[in-house]
């Protein structure tokens, strides 16, 4: 693939992109203060056309839902349509200043306040905060909150329960919340079995955190059983809500018992995961927890919205301001788009498509729980090593068909993982698309396994050594 030049490279003196008539009155130069003006400012000299053109190929190298098939598990890589974007593009959200006087931004405020009516609708929950950035920040929010009612009442509780099947959020958020946590092993299904929890659960738990469905897309059957055991030792229960979007329309934390919950408004409701952007962690908590949410939250006294930072026994603030409102502002749009009877389909779609893809790919990889999945499944790329390639060689491979790579090496459970979620919005034609192509890079390990294990050829960059490059990082071009 042709390299792009730096704007450095193809700069040439005198090239300039405007150019302003020499009799125009206003001048920048003019008008900023001497002592901010620099005499020796080396910024590349090029053409409007070329600048046009050095952004464009750039961002052709980038890969989003809009080019292609994105079935990373656990990060809900869905379409989100772009009605939403333009709706939470007007000026009069845009141009809001997050420091606008209540009363200049009542709109605003009444949708975090309706916001929080659907989702508390939605989710069975009673009161919700807006502040947490992303779901691992979610998960510490309502951990404290948890911390601060424990505290209220006298208790001491230091442990958090965690299944080995979570996400390493969940115990990484434990431990920053400053309790200590304790792995409980899956059973055969890949659930928790309430039997084997028992022997976890006692006057030290604090609190059990659960994903429902879990990590490998299985719906966790005994919860209410689960939560029995949790509330009769004094413990709580929280729900990690990232994939809600597995069951939305169709089952409710708050009716399964769950005391404290985080959703990934990124994810589930119209923003992408991923790719560095804002994201959205709302906590929602059942009423006897409300006194210790992060204040302020936004209430309506009958005439108007405002904030009520009347919460004594508030965490505080975990967020300036109200959190990150555009992602909140499209989670509304959304969900008001596509009303009840739009989520509940959303979700059906979405199991669908996942269990269609599931019973084709159980053909070709290891399939360890061979079972209903919700929007999500989990294989094993554990035959394929046998032959010599590994799942991360599968992974680089598919690129090279213009198709993100699938989740790797999660759930940690799961030998060789490869973690599928096509999500609601990918048609029959992209699933069976997908199959195809996993079909041929099966037959290649046969044929050709060299085009596998140096694989990607088509991509701008070929292997990175990713951990190298974490541990040593260059932000700037030298
Ligand atoms: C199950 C689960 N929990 C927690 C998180 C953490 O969310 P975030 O990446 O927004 O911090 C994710 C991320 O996708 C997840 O899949």
């Amino acid at each position: 693939m042709k390299e792009i030049p730096l704007l450095s490279e193809i700069s040439e003196e005198g090239r300039e992109t405007i150019s302003l008539p020499n009799d125009i009155e206003f001048s920048p130069y003019k008008e900023l203060p001497k002592e901010l003006l620099r005499e020796n400012l080396p910024l590349p000299q090029i053409s409007e056309v070329e600048i046009v053109r050095h952004f464009t190929n750039l961002s052709l190298r980038n890969f989003g839902v809009d080019l292609g098939f994105y079935p990373l598990g656990s990060c809900t890589m869905k379409y989100n349509p772009k009605i939403n974007e333009d709706l939470a593009n007007l000026p009069g959200f845009t141009k809001l200043h997050p420091y606008t006087p209540e009363d200049l931004s009542q709109g605003a405020l009444q949708i975090i306040y309706e916001l929080e009516k659907l989702l508390c609708n939605i989710t069975g929950m009673d009161r919700f905060t807006f502040q947490p950035s992303a779901g691992a920040h979610g998960e510490l929010t309502g951990l404290l909150i948890i911390k601060a009612y424990l505290k209220d009442k006298g208790e001491n509780r230091n442990t958090v329960l965690v299944p080995d099947s979570a996400h390493g959020t969940n115990p990484a958020s434990a431990a920053m919340a400053g309790f200590k946590t304790l792995e409980i092993p899956s059973d055969e299904r890949g659930l928790v079995d309430p039997n084997i929890l028992k022997n976890y659960v006692n006057e030290d738990t604090a609190v059990l955190m659960l994903t429902n469905p879990n990590t490998l897309g299985l719906f966790e059957k005994d919860i209410e059983k689960i939560a029995d055991i949790i509330h009769q030792k004094g413990a709580l229960l929280y729900y990690d809500g990232a994939n809600l979007n597995g069951i939305m329309g169709y089952a409710r934390p708050g009716d399964m018992g769950f005391d404290v919950i985080h959703l990934n408004l990124h994810k589930t409701f119209s923003t992408p995961h991923g790719g560095g952007g804002p994201g959205a962690g709302p906590v929602g908590v059942k009423s006897f927890l409300t006194p210790y949410l992060p204040k302020p939250v936004v209430d309506f006294n009958g005439e108007k919205y405002y904030l009520n930072f009347n919460i004594p026994k508030s965490i505080g603030r975990v967020r300036s301001f109200y959190g990150n409102f555009s992602v909140i502002l499209k989670a509304y749009i959304y969900i008001r788009l596509m009303g009840e009877e739009g989520l509940k389909k959303t979700t059906e779609m979405a199991v669908l498509n996942a269990n269609y893809l599931k019973e084709k790919l159980k053909a070709i990889f290891y399939l360890p729980y061979p079972t209903l999945c919700k929007h999500e499944f989990v294989l094993s790329c554990k035959k394929q090593k046998e032959k010599g390639v590994k799942t991360i060689d599968i992974a680089k491979r598919i690129l090279d068909f213009g198709i993100h790579a699938p989740t790797i090496y999660f759930p940690l459970i799961v030998e060789e993982a490869l973690m599928i979620e096509p999500t609601e919005t990918e048609t029959k034609y992209t699933l069976d698309n997908f199959v195809s192509i996993l079909e041929e890079i099966n037959k290649e390990i046969e044929e050709n396994i060299e085009i596998i294990k140096t694989a990607p050829h088509n991509t701008p960059i070929k292997r990175l050594d990713e951990t190298l490059a974490a541990k040593n990082l260059k932000v700037k071009w030298e």
